[in-house]
């Protein structure tokens, strides 16, 4: 077998380390700017000096510790445990309140997180044979995985398009005998609204159903808002009913990518959670998550993350957010055409368009053209197409830079127009069933559209964000489905 030296990730002979990492960061230069306050999703930035080489340092400290045997490792236990204490604690949970006997586990994500948290509710009841979770629309897709992963139903509860909220009378009436779960955001990462968690885990509780609190985006940011005198409802361990909540540490506690922790407000409630198995003739696994082999890195750098910031730094990075977010929404109100989804009561900022504004597809490629990454959002039900912004505390220095963008942006995606979609493509975007969309008919579009040719995606995206917006739900998983399978190809 040949191969290329130039691009092979297994050459004929090794490479010197320096070429290598020089390769790697060749690599990087291809992708958005993950620190400066310009990438408004993905990434967290609390652009604090020196974090970045101390959490590497404690990455590769524990990189090949393995999470499998807690007994083999007990430093990555140690630091287990303490991330489950300070995010219980954080969390309205611990001794001397009225969640004294919180546990928790670490996981990789808030994906897992809440995977985990819908199979220990389901878990728990065995004899529930069609189990079904109560969610609100807005809720984070993770839920929809995990009722796919788990063949557990989804019940999906509206969001009123003018609070962007679900009423709790809707999630009383859509608990029936299968119900496991009902859950709640803390805030809602679309739109960035905290749900009204107080009556819906008292409706949940007075059926006698488990209530899980996704606060994955916004549990480590809004105990800090709170503090500093903002008006945060309450929605953790506090409220009487909720029974799990998550928060990822990879998000707003700042800490490197692996990290999330999922709590449950008493063991009982926990131990569906765990896999055990001792039916082979290796060695017994107890897993309290999904993976068996973890890597100790991300804990290493999370716990590295938690002990450097301590609990000044979150509130002066939180005070950082937030007046970001107030500065970002005042351009937003400003900028003719334009309008919030919702008064920001977190860390997102979401507009749309008015009326007679510009077109939003158009826009968000405009202002990437000035080197603002922003997050587009399809319509969905009856709430329009928008623009999300995770904001974070990295941006607080950007924030004038970003409304005189905003304000060009907005003028140059006027006089562009909006996209005219070819009638044809419109015709398969809106007429066809997901059934139809056969491989080659999505590759015959994505090379129309520009998006094969291994060079990733175009900088353009305005076209395809109107397609999709175009097509059904359906039909959009169908497409981007087969549009990641023609980006994933090996590179031989
Ligand atoms: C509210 C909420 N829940 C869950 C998740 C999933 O988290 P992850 O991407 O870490 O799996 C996210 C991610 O943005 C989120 O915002």
């Amino acid at each position: 077998m040949t191969t290329d030296d130039e691009t092979s990730a297994l050459p004929v002979h090794g490479v010197p380390a320096d070429d290598v990492l020089a390769e790697v960061r060749a690599l990087r230069e291809r992708d958005r700017p993950t620190h400066g306050g310009r990438l408004f999703a993905y990434v967290y930035d609390p652009a604090v000096p020196g974090l970045d080489d101390l959490t590497a340092a404690a990455h590769a400290e524990s990189a090949h510790v393995n999470g499998l045997d807690p007994t083999a490792f007990p430093s990555l236990l140690a630091m287990e445990n303490a991330l489950v204490g300070a995010a219980a604690r954080l969390l309205g949970g611990g001794p001397g309140t009225v969640a004294p006997d919180v546990v928790g586990s670490v996981t990789s994500g808030g994906t897992e997180s809440l995977i985990l948290a819908v199979k220990a509710a389901r878990d728990a009841h065995p004899e529930v044979t069609a189990p079904r979770i109560v969610v609100p629309a807005s809720a984070h897709a993770a839920f929809a995985k995990a009722g796919h992963y788990l063949r557990v139903a989804v019940d999906t509860v509206p969001v009123s398009a003018d609070t962007l909220r679900p009423d709790p009378a809707d999630v009383a009436a859509a608990i029936g005998p299968d119900t496991v779960l009902v859950a709640a955001s803390a805030p809602s990462y679309a739109h960035g609204v905290v749900d009204p968690v107080a009556p819906i885990a008292e409706v949940a509780a007075a059926a006698g159903v488990r209530c899980h609190v996704d606060a994955c985006f916004g549990g480590w940011a809004l105990p800090w808002l709170r503090r500093l005198g903002e008006p945060v409802p309450p929605f953790d361990f506090s409220v009487p009913g909720v029974t799990s909540m998550s928060v990822d540490l990879h998000k707003y506690a700042y800490a490197p990518k692996g990290v999330s922790v999922l709590l449950h407000r008493d063991p009982a409630l926990r131990a569906p959670q765990y896999f055990a198995y001792a039916d082979w003739p290796g060695y017994t696994m107890v897993n309290p998550v999904i993976a068996s082999t973890r890597s100790g890195g991300p804990i290493a750098a999370a716990y590295a993350t938690l002990r450097h910031l301590g609990e000044d730094g979150y509130l002066r990075l939180a005070a950082a957010t937030r007046d970001a977010v107030a500065g970002l929404a005042d351009a937003v109100r400003a900028t003719a055409g334009l309008r919030l989804m919702a008064e920001p009561e977190s860390t997102v900022v979401c507009l749309t368009a008015t009326g007679d504004g510009p077109d939003l597809f158009v826009l968000v490629d405009e202002l990437a053209a000035r080197g603002w990454h922003t997050q587009p959002q399809l319509r969905y039900a009856d709430l329009p197409p928008s623009v999300h912004l995770t904001v974070t505390a990295s941006v607080a220095p950007r924030v004038a830079e970003f409304a005189g963008d905003l304000a060009a942006a907005v003028a140059a995606a006027r006089s562009a127009g909006p996209v005219r979609l070819p009638g044809d493509l419109l015709a398969l975007a809106t007429a066809l069933t997901p059934e139809a969309l056969t491989p080659e008919l999505v590759a015959g579009l994505a090379a129309g559209l520009g998006l094969t040719g291994g060079s990733g995606v175009p900088e353009r995206m305005a076209t395809v964000n109107t397609l999709l917006d175009a097509a059904p739900p359906a039909v959009r998983e169908r497409m981007l489905v087969e549009f990641v399978g023609l980006l994933q190809r090996p590179a031989w």
